[in-house]
């Protein structure tokens, strides 16, 4: 299979995740408490089966069942003409049972084919993000099945409820771009197309086997993203020598030593863990509390003592995540009908929440708690998406403290989308670690740890210790607690100040695409007060110029010598980041070395080459979807 498709569609299946497993977790709901639901349910089951025992008996009069254009075509014909369900409760219903019976019916061999596509196809109809739903399809549903789904789709073309398939003849014109992963079948025939900007289009030709020509094109995600007024773009370029393609940041326009190039705000945050009880800073916007401030506390209940700069920090962190994480409140939002906690499954909710706050508070690492925060978000996210098509006429207005620009639901993509797409370091999978974050999701939504496998823990991990960036007000602090670990676990930030002076650790999306430099084009700053980050230049850029920062320390220190600075930071990168810096820096600082310098120190000779083959040992890593 294509790689570059196959990156695409493994790109949005962590969205899913969090999606689908909402939806499962309702279906399991509704069936245990719903008698209408259930009869409901059985009345199709023995629908099905009346209509599989029908045609298993005409199977041998009806020997030729092969499914010719005619018959697809005729199938959409008939999905057409039905009358859909209107209200968003009939469309999940009428969602569900589609699912429900394109199941049953895919399972009772090939001869159900057709009929289990048709369902699965109405389905489609009525989901309100198709794409993620053939996203779905794809994993779940046998390949002959997906494929006639995918066939039935792309026949539907004038169809405007299916605005996501976009099909033209050869010679007609590509209109509106699309965004829909092919089936495997198809994808092998994508052509790959470079776009000017250096951003990486899918798109192609085939013949359908019927003589309909078919172009699609998908919308390649860094044509959206960044934002356009953002002022950068994301291109692939290969920064160093050798190394390979990546993707970096680079200005769209020109700016001036001193300006600002853009600003954004984070994804998800964490308060270092020794302010965490403090109430000096705002857990959610890392703002520092001042008097005057109405310091909001987290309930009394929660395992986590934090502290809020104002209410609308508080409510946007509660539903953000707080509440799924740390508090004993329903998982879902009252629109959806859930049964009622038994005490038995609070107290297990409660002390699942207990161990892995413990384990966060005696860690003292962000990325655990980053993570439960990014999963929590989305779960959040969806349920909300779930409850508005559950009760129309809902509004979640977001908090105004819950500002982030994923939030935005007319946004083109949603968290996972974003995150899919990092680079990350390569990490051992902490099992017991898991297993804590695992048991309270259980607990507090049962059927959610399903979606997550150690494996993807860790990459979670992995993408938010290589994309962090350290939170510093003014230059930072003085008085971070130096942590007791070994050095090469001790968590690293990116931050010019170095992290041992942050209050806290903060992921971006945009600005995970920097790069670093140990002669950096720009500079990250907080001078919002919060965790809104500003991009600033360092020196005059030009439109087209890579934008770098520096991840690490690069001042040289009044005790250290050109050389000594060097070898520091180089190492603190290889530490952190697992590369061995080529910039213009290290490269120019290298050729004053002299020989004497060069073997002066044994042990720090010892050092230099540890940063050399621990890079070795991780070519491979930081992974990045770029080959
Ligand atoms: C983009 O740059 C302009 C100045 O050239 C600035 O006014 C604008 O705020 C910038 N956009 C963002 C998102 O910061
Ligand atoms: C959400 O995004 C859309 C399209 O990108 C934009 O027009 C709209 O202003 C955004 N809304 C908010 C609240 O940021
Ligand atoms: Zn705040
Ligand atoms: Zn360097």
């Amino acid at each position: 299979m294509d790689s570059k498709s196959t990156t695409y569609i493994t790109a949005a299946v962590v969205t899913i995740a969090a999606g689908l497993a909402v939806y499962a977790v309702y279906f399991d709901y509704k069936r245990r408490n719903d008698v209408e639901f259930r009869k409901k349910l059985k009345k199709e089951k023995k629908r099905v089966q009346k209509a599989v025992a029908e045609s298993k008996q005409s199977e041998l009069a009806d020997s030729t069942s092969e499914i010719t254009p005619a018959s697809l075509r005729e199938v959409l014909k008939q999905v057409r003409e039905e009358p859909g369900p209107q209200s968003p409760e009939e469309k999940e219903q009428y969602f569900m049972n589609q699912v429900s019976i394109g199941e049953q019916l895919a399972a009772q061999g090939p001869k159900f084919y057709l009929p289990a596509a048709t369902a699965f196809f109405r389905a489609l109809r009525v989901y309100p993000a198709p794409v993620e739903l053939i996203v779905i399809y794809e994993k779940t549903i046998i390949p002959p099945v997906f494929k006639l789904i995918m066939e039935l789709s792309q026949l539907d073309v004038s169809n405007p409820t299916s605005p996501h398939f976009d099909t033209t003849s050869l010679d007609g014109q590509d209109t509106s771009p699309i965004r829909g992963p092919p089936s495997e079948a198809s994808s092998q025939e994508w052509d790959k197309v470079t776009d000017p900007a250096g951003g990486i289009s899918l798109g192609g030709e085939r013949k359908d086997g019927r003589g309909i020509a078919v172009k699609y094109r998908i919308e390649a995600y860094f044509d959206n993203f960044p934002p356009k007024g953002k002022n950068v773009s994301v291109v692939i370029r290969e920064v160093t020598p050798g190394q390979g393609n990546r993707h970096i940041l680079v200005a769209d326009k020109d700016f001036a030593a001193g300006e600002v190039i853009y600003k954004e705000f984070p994804v998800v945050t964490a308060l270092d863990p020794d302010l965490q009880e403090k109430e000096t800073h705002c857990d959610q916007c890392l703002r520092p509390i001042q008097a005057g401030m109405s310091i909001q506390a987290s309930p009394e209940s929660s395992p986590l003592k934090l502290s809020y700069c104002s209410k609308a920090c508080m409510l946007a962190s509660k539903s953000q995540h707080h509440s799924l994480l740390f508090t004993l409140d329903p998982a879902l939002p009252p629109e959806i009908p859930s049964a009622p906690a038994t005490p038995e499954l609070q107290e297990a909710r409660r002390e699942a929440q207990a161990k892995l706050a413990e384990h966060i508070t005696k860690e003292r690492r962000l990325v655990p708690l980053l993570v439960a925060r990014f999963i929590a978000r989305q779960v959040a996210f969806e349920t909300q998406k779930l409850a508005q098509a559950t009760a129309p006429g809902t509004t979640f207005a977001a908090p105004e403290a819950d500002y982030t620009d994923s939030d935005n639901k007319s946004e083109k993509y949603v968290l996972a989308d974003h995150i899919e797409r990092l680079r990350y370091l390569e990490t051992v999978p902490n099992k017991d670690e898991f297993k804590l974050l695992r048991d309270v999701l259980a607990a507090a939504l049962p059927g959610l740890e399903e979606f997550i496998s150690d494996d993807k823990y860790a990459t979670l991990c992995g993408k938010m210790a290589y994309n962090a960036f350290g939170v510093c007000f003014g230059g930072g602090r003085d008085d971070r607690p130096v942590p007791d670990a070994r050095p090469e676990n001790i968590e690293k930030t990116r931050t010019p100040y170095g992290t041992q002076r942050q209050i806290g650790s903060a992921l971006y999306t945009v600005s995970s695409y920097l790069t670093h430099s140990c002669q950096p084009s720009a500079r990250p700053s907080f001078s919002s007060g919060t965790s809104e980050i500003s991009i600033i230049a360092n020196k005059d850029i030009k439109k087209g110029d890579v934008l770098t920062v520096a991840f690490v320390d690069v001042a040289q220190h009044p005790d250290e010598t050109v050389i000594e600075c060097r070898r520091r930071r180089r190492f603190e990168l290889a530490r952190g980041w697992r590369f061995s810096c080529n910039c213009e820096r290290c490269v120019e600082e290298a050729a004053t070395m002299t020989a004497a310098e060069k073997s002066s120190a044994p042990e720090d000779q010892k050092d230099e080459s540890k940063v050399e083959s621990s890079v070795d040992k991780y070519t491979m890593a930081p992974k990045d979807d770029v080959e």
